[in-house]
């Protein structure tokens, strides 16, 4: 026993049934810089950023400064022609300040722009777990934006995935904070590298559509959830991914405007996570002007409603003092200065062409990576060019109408698409047949499957920003349709392109099932590679698959969709926390994929270090005849008096080893890991008690697990000085009839609100 300095003790450490994982059939289972001129020496200028920012602003007019702070309206204007920017700012040319054009988006440059890479959907990329990945894919981002002309990428979306009905929960990096954290930091970096400043966005809270934008869009939530659960990512964002912008949502958060926010803007994401850059709202989300400024929204976007001559009015009566215009004005300025837009302005337009070979790759690899094998039974994958002599594909997913991305403002238009059929006919061969239905003639399609060796039914779900989705089920006719082929061909395998879980009603049936998300135009390709094994599946799932809607943590109407609010009556038990402490089985848990392989983990160690963390290792061992790779899940897991979920993912490492080869795997976390929200002292806490770390391949395959006693309470970081606004259920922002909107969707009963004690759905009580 070690007594680290914080007061741990590792008590013990203990590895249960080693023998982990994976039913696989193989095995059983730019440019140069600009030098300073004598009209703008702060160009090209060595000084720190806060003198040339200081430099600069001495010579501003309020007027100028006034034109930084909001979009240009010409921007929104429908009739312009060409392509332009999602949103623009003016820029000074006599001071040599470059106008802001941001564009999106989270899955590749967006907004109808055409010549660009098409990557796989962010939920894609998060299945991968792999930070390194994620560098990759913002750097594809990044390059791609900056050659289009654009300097801010309005990315990466880190809202959590609460129902996983959100239209936009493909354009997430899923479910638990800490995974949508570490790979958005290292998304942000990519992108930032390029000399782009990225946008993390929606602070927040934001986590559906159905009353977006509408009085009853006021999201109810507990002071703890939201430092748990809503805005960890923010803070990983911010201070390890350094972004240089955030985007503000168009919700209410208890009651106020998130765009209008003190506790999000002022004293949680600069008070408590340090943030430096600006903060711009989202399309048409600015409310309000003076109380906006005072809050701390920088910048409204797109137009100028409120940002512009109501601003100048503000100012010029003393309701906003000049200081303020100042302060944000200098905010928007270290962001650009830091990013480098003074010095080496990106260059290009928005009508170029910018895919590369090499962003084309990125994509391949990031829609393979991202790929989660959810069953394979009885050795039905990988394909083999020698045994399965004819395969039957189906379904339109699989043709010219396979969905490769989500909708809405994370739409991006693929320069060209590898689609399954052309993929997987590539890869198999002159010598094997492969035929394809799109299943309109269903009777067709059964009997071509029939006569297969195999039959791979595509199968998609789309999901857009603007629209929940009703349900969990796929298209009318799809269940339908792989029934019937399961039922003529035994060696029947799904591939789903779905944004988020799926219910599975054919399960049973079927012998295997791919969970591909929208992949992007290396569809095809990075399929095809998957099925016949040239690569093996490693992607593990970013969000908990439930068998059916009852099981979802959210399902009372007051929790999703929300009557006259949105009730987050589920507090921290959101995803896999929630199955977690019901003691539910989902259909597929979070964390979980297969592999063709089979790894192990052996030889645990725990023990605290000088510096009072506390490191877990074991080694990971490839155990079958194939290379593949396996995701290493660090959880902790709190004693059961502090109220917290049962497992909470704390670390993570994707390994990848040849048959026979070990890894060691290591972790490091300190006393926060074990850190509960106490909202009665605004802080993070450490109670004493007995906790464990747990580590394995799934939140349900934990075999490792060390034992931590703290024996004394413990404080964990910087307090925050005053708690939320906790609204009445019946709040709701003052209504800005005067600027443009942009979403209306139909209200939804009218502002009502029923007391928590009432909830149930189909008879079952709510848990909460
Ligand atoms: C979305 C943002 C997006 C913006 C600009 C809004 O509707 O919520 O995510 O960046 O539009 O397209």
């Amino acid at each position: 026993m070690r007594r680290s300095p914080l007061g741990i003790v590792v008590a013990s450490v203990v590895a249960g049934s080693l023998c982990v994982l994976s039913t696989g059939t193989a095995t059983a289972a730019s440019g140069g810089g600009t030098r300073p001129t004598p009209s703008c020496p702060w160009v090209g200028s060595t000084a720190p950023v806060a003198t040339r920012v200081g430099e600069l602003m001495a010579r501003m007019t309020t007027g100028e400064e006034l034109s930084m702070v909001h979009g240009l309206d010409s921007n929104t204007d429908a009739s312009s022609s060409g392509p332009v920017y999602a949103g623009e700012t003016a820029g000074v040319a006599a001071l040599c300040i470059p106008a802001l054009h941001l564009e999106d988006g989270p899955a590749g440059v967006g907004d109808g722009l055409t010549g660009v890479t098409q990557l796989p959907a962010p939920v894609a990329l998060a299945a991968s777990w792999d930070p390194g990945l994620s560098g990759a894919y913002g750097a594809v981002i990044g390059a791609e934006q900056r050659a289009k002309g654009t300097n801010v990428e309005l990315g990466p979306t880190v809202n959590i995935v609460r129902d996983p009905r959100w239209g936009r929960a493909f354009e997430s990096l899923g479910e638990d904070p800490y995974l949508a954290g570490q790979l958005a930091a290292a998304e942000i970096r990519g992108v930032q590298a390029q000399g782009v400043i990225a946008m993390v966005k929606h602070l927040g809270v934001y986590d559906e559509e159905t009353l977006r934008d509408t009085p009853s869009d006021d999201a109810i939530v507990s002071e703890r959830a939201m430092e748990e659960i809503y805005l960890p990512a923010f803070d990983a964002a911010v201070a390890q991914g350094g972004a240089g912008a955030v985007m503000c949502s168009y919700n209410e958060v208890n009651g106020v405007p998130a765009c209008q926010s003190p506790y999000l803007l002022a004293q949680v994401l600069d008070g408590q996570f340090g943030f430096g850059g600006f903060v711009a709202s989202d399309w048409f989300a600015t409310k309000s002007s003076a109380p906006s400024v005072d809050a701390g929204l920088d910048m409204q976007m797109p137009d100028s409603c409120t940002y512009g001559a109501a601003l100048a009015q503000d100012l010029a009566d003393g309701t906003v003092p000049r200081a303020l215009l100042d302060a944000m004005v200098r905010r928007i300025l270290v962001s650009m200065f830091s990013a480098g837009l003074f010095d080496q302005p990106a260059g290009g337009d928005p009508g170029t062409p910018v895919s590369t070979p090499g962003d084309v790759s990125v994509a391949r690899l990031a829609a393979e990576e991202g790929t989660v094998l959810l069953k394979d039974a009885g050795g039905v994958l990988p394909l083999s060019a020698h045994q399965d002599r004819s395969i039957a594909l189906v379904g339109t997913d699989a043709g010219p109408g396979a969905l490769t991305a989500g909708g809405g403002s994370a739409a991006v238009t693929a320069t060209s698409v590898v689609t399954p059929v052309q993929g997987i006919r590539g890869r198999a061969g002159t010598g094997v047949t492969v035929t394809y239905d799109d299943g309109s003639n269903p009777l067709q399609a059964v009997q071509d499957a029939r006569r297969a060796d195999v039959a791979v039914v595509f199968a998609g779900l789309p999901e857009a920003e603007d629209q929940d989705l009703a349900t969990l089920e796929l298209p009318p006719g799809d269940d339908e349709l792989i029934d019937a082929v399961a039922k003529a061909n035994p060696h029947t395998v799904v591939v789903l392109n779905t944004g988020s879980a799926v219910a599975m009603p054919w399960i049973d049936d079927v012998a295997g099932v791919v969970e591909a998300w929208y992949p992007g135009q290396e569809d095809g390709s990075a399929v095809a590679a998957v099925l016949f094994g040239d690569v093996d599946p490693s992607g593990k799932l970013p969000v908990t698959f439930p068998t059916s809607l009852l099981q979802l943590p959210d399902r009372s109407p007051f929790q999703w969709p929300g009557v006259g609010n949105i009730q987050y009556a589920e507090g921290v038990f959101v995803g896999y926390r929630a199955y977690d402490a019901q003691g539910e089985t989902p259909l597929y848990p979070f964390g979980f994929g297969l592999s063709y392989t089979t790894f192990r983990f052996s030889r645990p160690e725990a023990w605290i270090t000088p510096s009072g963390d506390v490191e877990v290792e074991a080694d990971v061992t490839d155990t079958g005849t194939r290379s593949g790779a396996d995701v290493a899940q660090l959880y902790a897991h709190d004693p059961s008096t502090t109220g917290e979920p049962p497992d909470q993912l704390k670390g993570f490492e994707r390994v990848a080893l040849a048959p026979g080869q070990r890894a060691r795997v290591r972790f490091t976390v300190g006393a926060g890991a074990f850190a509960h929200w106490d909202s009665g002292r605004h802080r993070w806490v450490v109670s004493p008690g007995r906790y464990e770390l747990r580590l394995g391949d799934s939140s349900r395959n934990l075999p490792v697990v060390a034992t931590v006693t703290v024996p004394g309470e413990l404080l964990v970081g910087r307090p925050t000085p005053l708690p939320p606004p906790m609204a009445s259920p019946l709040a709701s922002a003052p209504a800005d009839a005067q600027c443009p909107k942009d979403v209306v969707a139909p209200a939804v009963n009218g502002g009502l609100s029923v007391p928590s004690d009432l909830w149930s759905v189909s008879g079952r009580p709510s848990p909460f």
